[in-house]
This record gives structure tokens, sequence and C-alpha cells, in this order.
């Protein structure tokens, strides 16, 4: 392929699509464009039920918005109690373990699992307002914990069960949690990944957690401490199902979840609860084209924000079929997710482009043992799609006939905000197409003038929408700064971007020090605030380096103090460190040792020669010491100054 192509949806699709041509679609965006608050009053109306309707549809005082202000309702009442007449025996989620064992809920069930569980924290005497920590496997339970709190109104936060000890505290610390809800264990490539030990390390500088719950997963050896944890299985019997889902105003906090910032301090992105339900309940339809008798499947964790709008809130506000997979792609083989899209004839299959070049490499021959003929539509999240992936994803798994929905959005978004809606978008490989509606998307330089067709600018959006991010957890200053300082009143989104001729958009990457190891966020910072903390580290520097499968990899320059060190022990040593103190996704891929760090003359680091050194070839080479690099770095210094 050229690159060039554009795939018009067929007349099959576009026929049976929730928004049918390029005139629906536009008609659509005008209409939220010139009327905001009708508009999405009507979205509201349709999408969500409300105990109590809304005085004004939005209040914005940039950065601070309100959406449907004034109404009632309760994201677990629309996720389960709202379908109980018409989908009450309609599967929920099918579950498959990664050892093989499955499980099906269906509405009625999981709204009984729902409630109970729901009472058993209100007997423990957790409210509205509280904060739970949820670090568990892909398995219900953790969308049952989520959604017991959604229920209750206590805020919860999913930390992605590959997180380390030291990054869970600093969670639980920023946020002040007073429960966590977790498991023994999951399991991993036919491993047990136990999750309670690391909750254990966590937990002991928290003086704040009164309870740990802990479901049991994979019946490993699991300590329990006596007072503090409580095994699931030995709270629910006996308890009532029924638990009336507490009415709450529209801008109570549903979750805080915790992405890479450009510093080193993760920051918590708050979403409240009815303008975020409107918005993930809309996108489901209008991108997913999602319809009564879909078998969707997103492969996210819930511990990312993916996991909660498209696995959790958007299809189950939908009274959407999800199917959950527990383990790894290519357990037992590398056809594994094959299997389960044959076996539960999946009709939806979301994405990410790390996860289509790891099946690639693997050869078609394990796609091509089964049959996928059940799947209608593909989307992809998390970074740029390359052409070489797009293609395959389309041809090998999509049978040139279903639509991929490349889907552009962010943490902070809450919802896809630029994608193409399937049955009326022609698609053009590598680009999320157009804005969906309300969303006023624009590409301007460093003065925020808008930039000429085709020309790199900064990714902006101009107006609020209902699923915005309302601040960082405890920081106000840090979210009007972060995103709000370039151009008041404005969301500055931190990618690069091009918009062509036809007004589509090509998302070209972050543009400040935030790298994207497999889709998932990371920040420079971070990493290096992990080195340094190690003892025989005196300075480190982290830069993004591009990688063949994960798109990027984690790159550390580091220079040490005084002491006799063996560069090859350190180097396995350091990258071990920062496994534990984030996580094992965070592993740097590579470690150089440096005698001091190219820096300007003001003393900042200049990440920019190092990024620099990592993606050319011609500097690259061998180079493990940047002793030879002195000449570059003096070249470059008076450049970098400002
Ligand atoms: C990148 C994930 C290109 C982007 C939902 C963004 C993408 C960051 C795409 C957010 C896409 C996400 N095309 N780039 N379709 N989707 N990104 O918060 O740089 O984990 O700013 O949210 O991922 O990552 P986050």
């Amino acid at each position: 392929m050229s690159g060039n192509e554009v795939y018009s949806p067929s007349t099959e699709f576009s026929s049976q699509a929730h928004v049918g041509s390029m005139e629906a679609y536009q008609e659509l965006y005008r209409r939220a464009e010139a009327d905001p608050e009708g508009f999405w009053a009507q979205q509201a109306e349709s999408e969500v039920h409300w105990f109590e309707k809304w005085s004004h549809v939005y209040e914005w005082h940039p950065p601070f918005v309100k959406w449907f202000v004034g109404a009632k309702t309760n994201a677990a009442y629309n996720c389960l109690d709202r379908h109980l007449e018409t989908r009450g025996d309609k599967p929920a989620i099918i579950f498959e373990g990664e050892p093989g064992d499955q499980k099906t809920l269906t509405y009625r069930e999981l709204h009984a699992a729902v409630g109970q569980f729901s009472n058993v924290l209100k007997s423990r005497g957790f409210q509205a307002g509280d904060r739970a920590i949820v670090y568990m496997p892909m398995i219900p339970e953790a969308i049952v914990a989520m959604l017991a709190c959604a229920r209750l109104g206590i805020i919860h936060s999913v930390v992605f069960g590959g997180f380390s000890a030291e990054a869970l505290k600093a969670r639980i610390l920023d946020l002040d949690a007073s429960l966590v809800l977790t498991a023994d264990g999951g399991w991993r490539r036919g491993k047990e990944v136990k999750l309670k030990g690391a909750v254990d390390e966590a937990v002991k500088d928290c003086p704040g957690i009164k309870d740990v719950l802990v479901y049991r997963r994979t019946g490993g050896e699991c300590p329990m401490n006596e007072g503090r944890d409580h095994w699931w299985h030995d709270l629910l019997p006996g308890v009532s199902p029924d638990c009336p889902a507490e009415e709450l105003d529209s801008e109570h906090p549903l979750f805080v979840l915790y992405t890479s910032g450009t510093t080193g301090k993760p920051k918590g992105i708050l979403h409240t609860t009815g303008g975020y339900l409107t918005y993930v309940a809309s996108t489901m339809k209008w991108v997913f084209d999602l319809k009564e008798n879909d078998i969707y499947w997103c492969t996210a964790d819930i511990g990312w924000v993916t996991g909660h709008s498209y696995i959790v809130y958007g299809p189950l506000a939908c009274g959407a079929t999800c199917l959950v997979y527990e383990g790894a792609p290519d357990f037992p083989a590398w056809d594994r997710w094959w299997d389960i899209v044959e076996r539960h004839k999946a009709t939806i299959l979301y994405t990410s482009p790390t996860a289509i070049r790891a099946l690639i490499k693997q050869g078609d021959e394990y796609p091509n043992k089964h049959d996928l003929s059940s799947l209608r539509l593909l989307g992809s999240v998390g970074e740029p799609i390359n052409p070489a992936a797009w293609d395959w994803y389309y041809r090998v798994i999509g049978k040139s006939r279903s639509p991929i929905v490349d889907t552009w959005w962010q943490t902070e978004t809450g919802g896809i905000l630029i994608a193409p809606m399937p049955g009326a978008v022609p698609l053009k490989p590598g680009s999320g197409t157009l804005p969906m509606p309300g969303v006023l998307t624009d590409v301007v330089d460093f003065y925020g003038e808008k930039v000429a067709p085709g020309a790199e600018g900064f990714l902006i959006i101009r107006r609020p929408w209902p699923s915005m991010i309302r601040t960082i957890w405890g920081d106000p200053e840090r979210f009007e700064q972060q995103y709000f300082s370039r151009m008041p009143g404005i969301y500055f989104t931190g990618d690069a971007a091009r918009r062509d001729e036809d007004g589509y958009f090509w998302v070209l990457g972050r543009v400040d020090d935030v790298m994207n190891v497999s889709g998932h966020r990371l920040s420079t910072m971070e990493v290096e605030s992990a080195l340094v903390r190690h003892p025989a580290v005196a300075e480190a520097a982290v830069v993004g380096k591009p990688h063949e499968i994960t798109g990027q990899a984690v790159c550390c320059f580091v220079s040490l103090k005084q002491g006799n060190w063996d560069h090859g022990v350190l180097g396995k040593e350091l990258r071990q460190w920062v496994a534990h103190e984030i996580g094992a996704f965070a592993r740097p891929e590579e470690i150089r040792f440096a005698e001091s760090l190219p820096k300007t003359r003001s003393g900042k680091i200049m990440r920019r020669l190092l990024r620099e050194i990592v993606t050319s070839n011609t500097v690259t080479g061998d180079v493990t010491t940047l002793e030879d690099l002195g000449v570059v770095t003096r070249l470059s210094a008076q450049h970098d100054e400002d």
C-alpha cells in the first residue's frame, strides 16, 4: 500500500449503522457546534437515566467545568438497574480466565453481585466521598468492585496490577484512601502474578487504610493481616443483594485515575459522573456502532482509562455484552485471542497497535487457523497506528471487510475525541479522521494561531466537552498550569498533530517529556526520579527510543557516584530497580553509562540531544558511553540555551 488509500464505508455497513453517511455526521457536528447545550441535553436524555434533571447543561469558568448542573444520577444504576427490565437475562460479562475457566454474568446476576458487595462495603462503614483503591487482575470481580463503589459514591482509583508496591503506595497516599480491594493474584502466562504481597508492602506505610478486602482468584499462598485483611468470600454469606443506588450529584467524583505527566509525580485525573456517562455512552454508539446483538471485546486492562470507559462504563451503560479475558495473548499459544474471537463470536475487537505488531510477528497462520467471520468492526487505541500494522489488521483480521476505527483520546479526555464514525467517514490508515460532535479540535502554532493545512502544530480543543478532566486530585494549580496556561480557556493536549486538506487529523505523538511504551504513558522524569533513588546513581536522563513492537522503549543515560562499578552487573540491577520502583512495564530497554550528562549552560539536561542520539542511526551505533559526545554537547549547548 502506498499510504494514501482512502477506504469508504461499504453500503452494507453504512445501511445498518447508527450514523450512515457523511452528511449525517456533518449534521451532528454542526448541531453540536451551533447549540452545545441543546445537543448535549438531548444526548443526556437519550443515553442516561437521571433521578433529577439539571438546572443548566453546563457551566464553564475556565479551566473548571460542570455538566448537567444540579442533576442527580448514579453510574452503577445506569450500568445495571435500568437494564433489568429489558435485558435482565442478557449476558453483561462473558469472562474467560487464562487457565480456561469461564463465567457468564447476566445483567441480573451482575446487578445482584454489585448490590451484595455494595452492602458489604456499606456495613463496614464506607460511604460516598471515601476513596477506594482497586488493585486486581482482569476478572469480573474487578468490575463488581468498581461498580459497587460507584453505587455508593465511593471514589475508586484502579491501579494497574503491573504497578509495583512503591507506585501503589504513592497513589494510596495521594488519594488518602481508606479501602483497598484486591486479590491474592491473577494468572499470566501460566504463572501466578501475586498482588496481595505488593498491597502488604504498600499499606504498611499507609495508616489511613482501614480495610483490605481480598478476592481469592488463584488459591496460592496469601498471608492475611488479622483485623485489617478480610476474604471477600467470608463477607458475602447472608448479605442481601438489594442495595439502592445513591442519588448522586452529576458532578460527584466517579473515579481518579493516575497517569504520567511531565514531572516525576503521577497526577490523579478526576472524572465525575453525569457528563462522563453521557459522553462514553454516546461515543460507544457513534464510534463502535454498538448494536443490541454485538459481542464486544476490548483487550485493555481496566487499570487504564480505556478499560474504564470502554470495558466498564461505556458498554455497560449501553447494555452491551462484553468479553473479558484475564491473561496473555500468547498463552497457551499465539492464537489465544483468535480462539476467543471464534468461540465467543466476537463482533467488535478494540486493541492497541503494540498488540497488533506483536501478533504480526508471529505470522498469519495463527489467525488463519480460526473462523473470524463474526467480526464486523475493529478498533485501535493508545498510539499512532503505522501503515503496515493497519494493513495487516484490516486484511488478515478484518478480511478487508471490517472498518478500523482509529481512536485518539487521553486519560484526561475521558472518552474518544477523534475517530471515524464507521458508517459515515472514509478511513485513511494512520489518521483518527474527524472529531466527535461537540469536540472543537484544532492544530495551532506556539502562539495559538491556526496553522495551514498539512502543517504540524499543537493539538488543542477549544471548548469543554462532557467527559473532560475536572481537575488533578488535590492540585488544581497543576491542572490549570498543565492544560490551560498556554492558551487560556483552551485545552492543550500535549500532542503534536497535523490536519490535511480534508480536515483529517494525524496525531504525531507527544510534544512533552511523556513516553508512550506499548501504549502506556510513562514520564521521563518518573523514571529519572526512580533511578536517582538508587545509591550508585549520581544523575540520570531518560528518553524514549523508537521500538519496533512497543512504539517506544525506555532508554536511560546514567552517571555514577565515585566507586568501582561493574557496568554489566549494575545495568541489570538498575533495570530491576526501575521495575521495582514503578512496575515491570517501565523496565528500561537500555542503560547507557556516561561520565557526565550533556547539559545546557544553565544546567538543564539536554534531552533533545539524547533523543537524537537514540533515534539517529549515525550516532547510536555502539555508543555505550557519552564520552565521545563531548563535542556534540559543546556544539549543541549554545542552541539549547533557549
Ligand atoms: C497517545 C489512552 C495516536 C497520544 C486512551 C495521547 C494516540 C496519549 C492515540 C494518551 C491514537 C492515544 N493515535 N496517538 N489513536 N490514542 N494516543 O492517557 O499521545 O494512556 O496523548 O490514553 O496516547 O494516553 P492515555
